[in-house]
């Protein structure tokens, strides 16, 4: 049997920034594999290279080294144009502020990146639904709370249907409870659905509800360990701090 396409192999890769005299290794020889219904958080320091992860799985950087696969498209030998068109229908982004357009409402802004299919208004439905937004759809982004707001944007990023969710710090600006909440419908997004999603996050208790951890340091990967789905955060974070100081390295 041929092997399943998987959502995202990303190899080796590696990164710098030039900033006159200093040169930057933002990523040195990272690797990460998301199986089809996965949930992987990427846990490291300020500056670790997370979020410089992120935007090269996302396309939005071109990278020095190595080869980004999203669901079997080497990323690489897209021209722009094409490359911009794969982000738009394969890739669901989700940044810490959620940039939503203030003048859309709710299922507007979740309408905006979709192509006007015959589902659509369904498919839009059942998103709303999903994450509890259906009687905030006809809210502007101002006239809604920031777990909301952020709903609003993961819902925009999965109207497409991609291969992946990539989210950096999605939890970043929101209190604990409303964190929890968002993180608790990525999760039901991996379980119900069987989406594939890649995490950035710092907080132990964000990064609890997915099934694996990878941790940068200094753009390399450091280690990796599963969280067993024990949704612990102290022990997340005190395995994770371990990794850091080389207690444990797997
Ligand atoms: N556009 C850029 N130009 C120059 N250096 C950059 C650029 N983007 C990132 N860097 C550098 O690359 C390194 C990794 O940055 P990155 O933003 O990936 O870190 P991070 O792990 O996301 O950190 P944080 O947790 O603070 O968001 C840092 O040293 C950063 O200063
Ligand atoms: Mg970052």
């Amino acid at each position: 049997m041929p092997d399943p396409i998987l959502p995202l192999q990303a190899d080796q890769i590696g990164k710098t920034y030039r900033q006159g005299a200093t040169t930057i290794h933002a990523l040195r020889h990272v690797s990460l594999t998301v199986e089809q219904g996965e949930f992987v958080a990427v846990m490291g320091a300020s500056g670790s290279g997370k979020s410089t992860l992120l935007h090269a799985i996302a396309g939005l950087i071109d990278v020095d080294a190595g080869r980004v696969v999203i669901a079997g498209q080497d990323l690489s030998l897209l021209t722009d144009r094409a490359l911009t068109k794969f982000r738009r229908s394969r890739l669901g982004i989700v940044f810490q502020s959620h940039n939503l357009l203030p003048s859309l409402s709710a299922e507007d802004n979740i309408r905006l990146p979709a192509e006007s299919t015959e589902n659509l208004d369904q498919e839009i439905d059942d998103l709303l639904d999903r994450l509890r937004l259906s009687a905030r759809r006809n809210h502007k982004p101002a006239a809604l709370s920031g777990g909301e707001q952020q709903r609003v944007a993961i819902a925009r990023a999965l109207i497409c249907n991609p291969a992946i969710l990539l989210a950096d710090e999605p939890t970043g600006s929101l209190d604990s409870v409303t964190g929890a909440e968002v993180c608790r419908h990525l999760r039901e997004l991996v379980d119900d659905q069987q989406r594939s999603i890649v995490m950035v996050t710092h907080e132990p208790h964000v990064a609890m509800w997915a099934d694996r951890v990878v941790v940068l340091k200094d753009g390399n990967n450091l280690a990796e360990f599963v969280t067993d789905g024990r949704r612990d955060p102290q022990s997340l974070a005190k395995e994770y701090h371990q990794t850091l100081e080389g207690e444990v390295v797997r």
